[in-house]
């Protein structure tokens, strides 16, 4: 059974972020559920680098005025789509910013493109194949539901919520560039204060909406978390549910991983903790060597975790820091390392095969998000036995057990969750990190639960496998 997926990063073909792994994971994941998902990426450089000899399978002289084709290929087993549209797409930077970090002006016509090209091959198909689902990730693919309403492509719409703090937010002026019609813009359809929204056009326009845990579809549901779009959440709160991400178990297995020194048990980890050490230049120490590997904005809570530091450093305890985004953060970073050397160690850029390193090496993977849709940091850390030291928030809250008394005594304990969300809260987290390292066979329990902790797709994929046959049915072209 057939489902179309649209989305604007997939790993491993272009990453900034948790999005593409679990885009790239979904199609492997919902296969043994009898699902085949074909996925509709933007032609960036880098992913036509990445094709090889894909063939044209749709010429789309003009799209939103760009010249346009569709090409299919397999990547890494991904059966791909990949919109080729030059004017929009082959360009230096990320997906969404230019060399200097900033937001192209464009994203707006760039990622109606891709929602335009979505509703046109679920109308037409590609040769004898047609989606019966189709499945939005994100604000980029949010006018979707517009264009297939305007084509007359029937097929139920499923919108995963991976972050909402990004809303796709574009003037009422660009209603002609972006070909979206009149009767749409109003409160309960793409309009959000006098502007257009992407996202919300999918929140009103999906047939059904999912998120990526459960905790953060109820805390969507509030003026905190729902950031201006709670009121339209709530209404759609009887198509909402969550979901939990997985992980893909096959590509992070410490048994196999071809980037780290193999090991099974947490002991097994000291050969990587000793390299990780001497990688980032770190004084050898008696404490736990605590790790973040994260994308550096104000959603990760690391200005928090700056201010908590002495509790980790007085513990006796050591980081290390992989990551980029906000420049004044890196400043910051890069100054708390220069202030602690032998003790913290930053590097700043976007590493895949060091990001497996720093897992396999550390004692503990620290995650004091502000908030976090699922975040995936964590779950590699429980699988490499780093343990998970975590704000009570969204997915972090769905995946962690907190070492307190009852679940140290019950053994089945995985990590440290604290609340609330501020530098208090966290240097006590830390300071029992520390305490808890010291005792070696507790904090080798709490690794060796961590690792055996279930993250992989086993879970959830039914869910969606689920979720897509209720779609199915419900849809009356079906039988
Ligand atoms: P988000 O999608 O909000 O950034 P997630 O925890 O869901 O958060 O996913 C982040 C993903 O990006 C993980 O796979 C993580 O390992 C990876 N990642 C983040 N920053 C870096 C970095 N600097 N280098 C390598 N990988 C990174
Ligand atoms: C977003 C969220 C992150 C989540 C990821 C994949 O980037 O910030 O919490 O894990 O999407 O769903």
């Amino acid at each position: 059974r057939a489902v179309l997926a649209v989305a604007s990063e997939c790993a491993p073909l272009i990453k900034t972020g948790g999005l593409a792994d679990v885009v790239g994971a979904l199609p492997g994941a919902l296969a043994s559920q009898g699902w085949a998902i074909r996925t509709l990426l933007p032609g960036y450089r880098r992913v036509l680098a990445a094709l090889g000899k894909p063939r044209v399978v749709r010429e789309l002289p003009s799209l939103l005025g760009s010249k346009a084709r569709v090409l299919a290929a397999n990547v890494d087993g991904l059966d791909m789509l990949v919109l080729d549209a030059p004017d929009l797409f082959d360009r230096d930077g990320t997906p969404y910013l230019d060399a200097n970090g900033n937001d192209w002006r464009d994203n707006d016509l760039r990622f109606a493109a891709l929602s335009q090209a979505a509703a046109l091959i679920a109308k037409d198909g590609i040769g004898d194949w047609t989606p019966e689902i189709v499945h939005l990730h994100d604000w980029q693919a949010g006018l979707t539901p517009v264009y297939m309403s305007e084509l007359g492509a029937t097929q139920p719409t499923l919108l995963t919520i991976h972050n909402i703090a990004f809303h796709g937010l574009t003037g009422y002026n660009r209603m002609r560039a972006l070909a979206l019609p009149p009767s749409g813009f109003h409160p309960d359809g793409f309009e959000y204060y006098g502007h257009i929204s992407a996202l919300k056009a999918g929140l009103t326009g999906a047939w059904a909406i999912t998120t990526v845990s459960p905790t953060y579809a109820q805390e969507l549901t509030t003026e905190e978390f729902g950031l201006g779009l709670e009121g339209v959440i709530r209404a759609r709160a009887a198509q909402m549910t969550g979901i939990l991400n997985g992980i893909d178990t096959d590509q992070w297995t410490p048994t196999s991983d071809p980037a780290i020194v193999p090991f099974s048990t947490p002991r097994g980890k000291v050969a990587n903790t000793v390299a990780l050490r001497a990688e980032f230049g770190l004084a050898p120490s008696d404490g736990p060597l605590a790790a973040v590997v994260s994308r550096l904005s104000d959603q990760k809570g690391l200005d928090l975790l700056l201010g908590a530091l002495p509790a980790l450093l007085d513990g006796g305890g050591q980081l290390v820091l992989l990551g980029s985004g906000d420049r004044r953060m890196e400043n910051d970073w890069l100054n708390a390392a220069a202030a602690h050397p032998g003790q913290v160690a930053v590097r700043i850029g976007y590493d895949e095969t060091l990001s497996h390193r720093i897992y396999a090496g550390a004692d503990a993977i620290l995650v004091p998000s502000r908030f976090e849709p699922c975040g995936l940091t964590q779950m590699y850390g429980l699988r490499y036995g780093a343990v998970p030291v975590v704000a009570r928030t969204g997915g972090l809250a769905d995946t962690v057990i907190n070492a307190n008394a009852a679940a140290l005594a019950a053994g089945c304990a995985t990590g440290i969750v604290h609340a609330p969300k501020s530098i208090a809260a966290l240097a006590h987290a830390l300071t029992h990190l520390c305490r808890l390292w010291h005792d070696r066979p507790a904090f080798q329990r709490l690794q060796r639960n961590a690792m055996k902790h279930p993250v992989g797709w086993e879970a959830s994929a039914p869910l969606y496998a689920a979720l897509y046959g209720q779609l199915a049915a419900a849809h009356p072209e079906s039988s």
